[in-house]
């Protein structure tokens, strides 16, 4: 198995730090991968962090990491959290384990953000903390073992 963690990112997350930053914070997904990336060099890991609009390329990616023999996937699939199948089939159909993220707490908002199709298949989920739930993330995927 690799030394690489794929951090991917669903709609919406290109326009952090200005997209209601009273709910998702004032941080950029560039200000997130920086720190990610200093975390990794600690832990002996690497990440290959990507953002797409589009549902497919997430299910692509997550093909590639099963593929390249990755550590894990940490995925923040935005919306499509809360509607997509194809996520929680390709969850389920890929061996690398998939650590679900998201910078709010999704249970403390509208019902429509309380099914998360990610997190019926994935190994488990951080929620709430904010940026910081990626590097928690992080530190999830380096006690997997290599
Ligand atoms: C989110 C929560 C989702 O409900 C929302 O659609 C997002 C961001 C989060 O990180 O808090 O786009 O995944």
């Amino acid at each position: 198995m690799s030394n690489t963690v794929f951090v991917l990112n669903g709609p919406n997350l290109n326009l952090l730090g200005m997209r209601e930053p009273e709910i998702y914070g004032s941080d950029t997904l560039d200000d997130i991968a920086g720190r990610l990336e200093d975390k990794a060099q600690g832990l002996g890991l690497e990440i290959e962090m990507r953002q797409s609009n589009h549902e497919g390329h997430l299910v692509d990616w997550m093909h590639e990491a099963q593929a390249d023999n990755a550590r894990a996937v940490i995925l923040n699939a935005g919306a499509l959290t809360h509607t997509s199948i194809a996520l929680y089939d390709t969850i389920r159909a890929i061996r690398t384990p998939v650590i679900e993220v998201h910078l709010s707490n999704p249970h403390t908002r509208e019902a429509f953000r309380h099914k998360s199709f990610v997190g019926m298949a994935a190994v488990g989920t951080i929620a709430g903390f904010g940026a910081l739930g990626y590097e928690l993330a992080l530190d999830a995927a380096a006690s997997f073992e290599p």
